[in-house]
C-alpha cells in the first residue's frame, strides 16, 4: 500500500482531516478507500476520502496578491501548494477484518495509505449479492441477502444504468437465494430480452385482470358516481358469472340473483322490484367468498353490446329516474376496445404465481397495455400474493420489480397499484415479500413507499431536491449533490441496510 498522506489537526472518531504528500495528488480521488494507521494506538481505520481541495498559503481568495499585477508570477512559488482532505472512517479493522465502529479519532501525524487493490485490505465482508465493486480499489461489496425484504430502492436520472443494476440484482437473487422474482416491466425493453430470462416473460395483455381491476377501469371511463357504480359492479358480476351468457343464470343456485337475472334476460321492464336489486346486491359479498371470480374470468365472452345491454337494464333499476343513465349507457359502449380486449385476457393472477413457484422468475411485459391499465396488472398481481399471505399466514420469499416506479408508487394517480405497493411497502418485511423500485425521481415515490426503503443505490440525480429526500431517509455520510453530477453510467452509491460498511460507497455496477 502507498502512502499517500498524514492526519492533521481537529480529527474526530469519523471526520479526519489530512494532508496529502506532495507529489501523490494525481493517485488521490475522491471516493478512494484508505487506511489510517495510529501507530501510537496500534489501531487501523478504514475510510473513504471526502472532500478533496487545494490549497495556496499565499493566494487567498479575499486578499489581493501580487500576481493580478505580475501574472508570471503565478509560476513562482507553485512548491507551496497542497492538497487536503477529510478521511469519513467507515469502521477500526480489526485483525479478523471484521470492522468496528470508531470511538477514537486517529491521532494527527498518523500515516494515510492509499487501497489500491482488495490484496491491500483483508475485509471480511459477508457473502451476499455481487452487484459490483468499489470504484478504484475493485473491493466487492456485496449487498446484504437480508436487506431485500426491506426493499430496495434505486434511483437515478435517465440512463445512469438503473435497469441493468436491477437485472444483475434479479439475477445474483436466482443464483445465490431460494427467493423468487416478479418483474413488472414498465416500458418491455429492460427485462424482456435478457439472457437467461427466456421463457421467463408473460405478455400483460393477456392477463385476466381481477372485477375491482375492471369495475374501477370503467367506473373511471364513464365517471360513473352512486347509483351508476353499482350498476356497474352488479352488471360485471353477473355477466362474468354468466360468462357473457345470461341464459346460465336460469341454473343458478342463489334464488335472488337468479330471479334477477332472470328479469334481465327477458329485458328490461320485467317486474323487478328494486328489493331484488337490493337482495341481489346483498347476496353478492356471500356468493362471491365461493366463486373465484377471475379464473370465471378466463372463461367469460366478453362482447360490449350484451354487456352494454345488461348494464342498461340494471342501471334502470338502480338509477331510478337519475338523468346521469343515459350518459353512463353511451360511455359504456365506447368501451368497446378495453371490453373486447379482455378476451384476449386468460392468465389469470394465479397461474402466474403457479409460473413463479415453478421458474422462479416471472417477467410482466407492460408495455402492450395502456398506460392506465398498466396501474391494475400491478395491482392484482400483488393482491393475489397478499391473498395467499393473509389465507396462509407464511412467508412467500418474492422478490417484486418495479421499474419507473414513479408510475406505480407515486402520490396521486397511482391508484390502484399505489396502495398495494404502501402495504408491501409497510408489511411485506414481516412475509418475504421485498420490493425492488427503481425511478429517476425520489420524489416520485409516496412518503409511506420512501420511508419504507432501507436500502438505496442512487447516481446523478435529476434535481438536488432528490439528495434531499435521500437525506431524510438515510445517512448520506458527506455524500453532496456536487458528488453526484459527475458520476458516469453504472456508478452508484451503494447505502442503507443492504450494505455491509453502513455508510454510501460508490461502486461500479458489473457489465450485464
Ligand atoms: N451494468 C451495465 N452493463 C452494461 N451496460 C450498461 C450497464 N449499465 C448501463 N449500461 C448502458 O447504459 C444504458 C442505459 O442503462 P439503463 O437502461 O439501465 O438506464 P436507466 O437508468 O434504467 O435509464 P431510464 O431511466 O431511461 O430507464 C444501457 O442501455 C447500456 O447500454
Ligand atoms: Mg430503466
Amino acid at each position: 500500500m502507498k502512502p499517500i498522506g498524514v492526519v492533521v489537526s481537529g480529527s474526530s472518531p469519523v471526520n479526519v482531516p489530512i494532508h496529502v504528500y506532495k507529489g501523490c495528488e494525481n493517485q488521490v480521488m475522491e471516493e478512494a478507500f484508505v487506511i489510517i494507521k495510529d501507530d501510537e494506538k496500534n489501531t487501523d481505520y478504514f475510510g473513504v476520502i471526502r472532500s478533496l481541495r487545494m490549497n495556496d498559503p499565499l493566494l487567498n481568495q479575499s486578499q489581493r496578491s501580487s500576481i493580478i499585477d505580475n501574472p508570471e508570477l503565478a509560476k513562482q512559488g507553485r512548491e507551496v501548494v497542497f492538497e487536503t482532505s477529510y478521511v469519513r472512517v467507515l469502521g477500526v479493522l480489526q485483525p479478523n477484518g471484521q470492522l468496528t465502529p470508531p470511538r477514537q479519532p486517529p491521532a494527527p501525524r498518523s500515516e494515510v495509505y492509499l487501497v489500491e487493490s482488495p490484496r491491500d485490505v483483508k475485509l471480511a465482508l459477508e457473502t451476499g449479492l455481487e452487484l459490483g465493486e468499489h470504484k478504484f480499489s475493485r473491493i466487492r461489496i456485496p449487498l446484504k441477502p437480508e436487506a431485500l425484504k426491506y426493499h430496495v430502492g434505486v434511483v437515478g436520472a435517465t440512463g445512469t444504468g438503473k435497469s441493468k443494476l436491477v437485472v444483475a440484482l434479479v439475477n445474483e437473487v436466482l443464483e445465490k437465494t431460494d427467493w423468487k422474482v416478479l418483474v413488472f416491466d414498465h416500458s418491455g425493453q429492460d427485462y424482456v430480452n435478457v439472457p437467461g430470462f427466456e421463457g421467463k416473460v408473460l405478455d400483460a395483455s393477456e392477463i385476466t385482470l381481477d372485477l375491482e381491476s375492471i369495475a374501477e377501469y370503467l367506473k373511471k371511463e364513464i365517471s360513473a358516481k352512486e347509483a351508476g357504480e353499482d350498476a356497474l359492479y352488479v352488471s360485471l358480476i353477473l355477466y362474468i358469472l354468466s360468462k357473457g351468457d345470461l341464459r346460465k343464470f336460469s341454473e343458478s343456485q342463489d334464488r335472488s340473483i337468479t330471479e334477477f337475472a332472470k328479469g334481465v334476460e327477458g329485458k328490461v321492464e320485467v317486474s323487478i322490484s328494486e328489493n331484488k336489486v337490493g337482495e341481489a346486491l346483498e347476496k353478492m359479498p356471500v356468493l362471491l367468498e365461493t366463486v373465484d371470480l377471475e379464473e370465471e374470468m378466463k372463461k367469460v365472452k366478453w362482447e360490449t353490446s350484451s354487456l352494454v345491454k345488461l348494464f342498461e337494464t340494471v342501471i334502470n333499476i338502480v338509477a331510478g329516474k337519475s338523468t346521469s343513465k343515459r350518459k353512463y349507457v353511451t360511455f359504456m359502449s365506447l368501451q368497446k376496445e378495453y371490453i373486447e380486449s379482455l378476451n384476449k385476457r386468460r392468465i389469470s393472477s394465479r397461474d402466474i404465481l403457479e409460473r413463479l413457484e415453478k421458474d422462479r422468475l416471472v417477467v410482466l411485459d407492460l408495455s402492450t397495455v395502456r398506460q392506465e391499465e398498466r396501474k391494475y396488472v400491478v395491482y392484482s398481481v400483488l393482491r393475489r400474493i397478499w391473498d395467499r399471505i393473509d389465507e396462509a399466514k407464511k412467508p412467500v420469499n418474492t422478490l417484486v420489480v418495479v421499474d419507473e416506479a414513479h408510475n406505480y408508487a407515486c402520490y396521486q394517480g397511482c391508484y390502484p397499484s399505489s396502495s398495494i405497493i404502501e402495504r408491501t411497502a409497510r408489511e411485506g418485511r414481516k412475509w418475504g415479500l421485498g420490493l425492488v423500485l427503481a425511478s429517476q425521481r425520489m420524489i416520485d415515490f409516496s412518503t409511506d413507499v420512501r420511508n419504507n426503503i432501507n436500502t438505496f443505490f442512487f447516481s446523478k440525480l435529476q434535481t438536488p431536491g432528490d439528495l434531499d429526500n435521500l437525506k431524510g431517509v438515510l445517512d448520506l455520510g458527506g455524500v453532496e449533490y456536487d458528488d453526484l453530477a459527475i458520476l458516469a453510467t453504472r456508478e452508484f452509491y451503494f447505502a442503507g441496510l443492504g450494505n455491509p460498511l453502513k455508510y454510501p460507497v460508490l461502486i461500479e455496477v458489473k457489465q450485464v
